[in-house]
């Protein structure tokens, strides 16, 4: 076996062969999508961006997840993505390893909603579920079937509504409504 199944923390110079790592799984417009509004400004979150080594491959696979506040109240979500798995090793359990690992840590450091747009036969299988339709919107176009959630404490999505968006976005358009006008 080339790799376990035990993520580490992605590094610095981890950074290429993850970009790398994308545009295989995704393709090179990958960086119109509307998930990539939502990381504009942002850090990804501390602690969540970690990768399945091979020692053939270099990676086998990476997952990372990005702030976000929702609407008037400003409710914190995460976003789950991009999740990539090299297409040599698909279909053996890295997707799964990536995204249960990261989970369950970012319910122990606090974090209650994850927000996330892709294939919902996939994402259902670790208790994603289709968002109610209008609830959310996105700085973009998407699926309404595509955009997921999961309350990591049970109830996170009660009285959430609006907007999804980067936390530095939010806090731009909160201080262009407050200037005062004329
Ligand atoms: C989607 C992806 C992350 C899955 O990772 P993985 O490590 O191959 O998947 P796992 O080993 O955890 O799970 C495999 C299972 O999920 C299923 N599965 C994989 N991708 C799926 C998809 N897009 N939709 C539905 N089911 C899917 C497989 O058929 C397999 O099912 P089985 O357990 O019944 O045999 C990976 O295939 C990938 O990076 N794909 C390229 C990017 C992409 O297409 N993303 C689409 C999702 S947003």
């Amino acid at each position: 076996m080339t790799f376990t199944l035990t993520p580490s923390a992605q590094t610095h110079s981890d950074d290429c062969s993850v970009e790398d790592l994308l545009d295989l799984s995704f393709g090179l417009g990958r960086r119109t999508k509307t998930s990539y509004r939502l990381r504009e400004g942002s850090r990804p979150v501390e602690g969540l961006s970690q990768v399945i080594r091979d020692s053939e491959l270099g990676l086998a696979g990476a997952i990372s997840y990005w702030p976000l506040v929702i609407g008037k109240t400003f409710a914190p979500a995460i976003l789950l993505g991009p999740l990539a798995v090299h297409p040599a090793r698909q279909n053996l359990g890295i997707g799964r390893a990536l995204m249960n690992f990261t989970l369950e840590r970012a319910k122990a450091n606090g974090h209650k909603l994850v927000l996330l747009v892709g294939d919902a036969p996939y994402y259902e299988r670790v208790g994603f579920q289709k968002l109610p339709a209008g609830l959310l919107q996105l700085p973009g176009p998407v699926d309404p079937a595509r955009f997921l959630f999961l309350e990591l404490v049970p109830g996170a999505l009660k009285g959430v509504s609006g907007m999804v968006l980067p936390p530095q976005r939010q806090a731009e358009l909160s201080a262009a409504f407050a200037k005062p006008h004329g």
